[in-house]
């Protein structure tokens, strides 16, 4: 079973699919963590502007073992890696190790942009989670320690905005997809609703 977990930056979506995951005894794989990856690697070797050159290698030749780097959940690395993720030949070289992943038995769950639409569009149950940005700011801003609300804000939609205007694969519910709306929800609540919408989905 693959469980598709997509949304906006700071929507709650990793925290639901790792609830999920752990809920049904499922793999789980961060996506965006791939691109982070990638992003972080690019400015180690270029520096800014990104050349689509350097990400392009950069997405071919990436080590497993950057996954746990102390830098990647900062909100540079995430500008980076959603510059990054523009680039189709950077989306092309990740595909496949995300669609191995998914088929992982007894099941998976990933969460990232464009799970539904584009690296599995079978998946079993597709969640698209939301929240409006300046919840998400503020989730962020906390997530960070970060003392300046109103840049976290600014950098969410500029985030927002690349996401969704993007040729390939842009961030954009998977018409199959239950929308869930985080704004007004504890984490108890979120992963609580995120569950029922599966468990009606699940192949019995
Ligand atoms: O944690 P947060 O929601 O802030 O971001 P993330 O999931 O770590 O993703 C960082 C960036 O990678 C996003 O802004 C996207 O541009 C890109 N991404 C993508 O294009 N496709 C995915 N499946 C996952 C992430």
């Amino acid at each position: 079973m693959i469980i598709a977990v997509d949304g906006p930056a700071a929507a709650g979506k990793g925290t639901i699919a790792r609830a999920l995951a752990r809920h049904f005894g499922f793999h789980f794989l961060d996506t965006g963590a791939l691109y982070r990856m990638v992003g972080l690697a690019t400015l180690r070797a270029g520096g800014e502007p990104i050349t689509p050159e350097t990400a392009i290698a950069a997405a071919r030749s990436l080590e497993p073992s950057s996954f746990t780097d102390s830098d990647l959940r900062t909100e540079t690395v995430g500008a980076a890696a959603s510059i990054v993720a523009v680039i189709p030949e950077v989306r092309a070289a990740l595909l496949e190790f995300q669609r191995s992943f998914a088929r992982k038995p007894p099941g998976a769950v990933l969460d990232g942009r464009d799970i539904g639409t584009v690296v599995c569009p079978d998946a079993h149950a597709k969640l698209f989670i939301t929240a409006s940005p300046e919840v998400r700011a503020r989730r962020r801003q906390k997530e960070l320690g970060a003392a300046d609300y109103d840049a976290v804000l600014a950098d969410i939609k500029a985030r927002d905005a690349r996401d969704s205007q993007r040729a390939t694969a842009p961030l954009v519910a998977a018409q199959d997809a239950v929308m869930l709306d985080t704004s007004g929800m504890d984490i108890t609540a979120a992963v609580s609703a995120a569950i029922a919408a599966v468990e009606a989905r699940r192949v019995p």
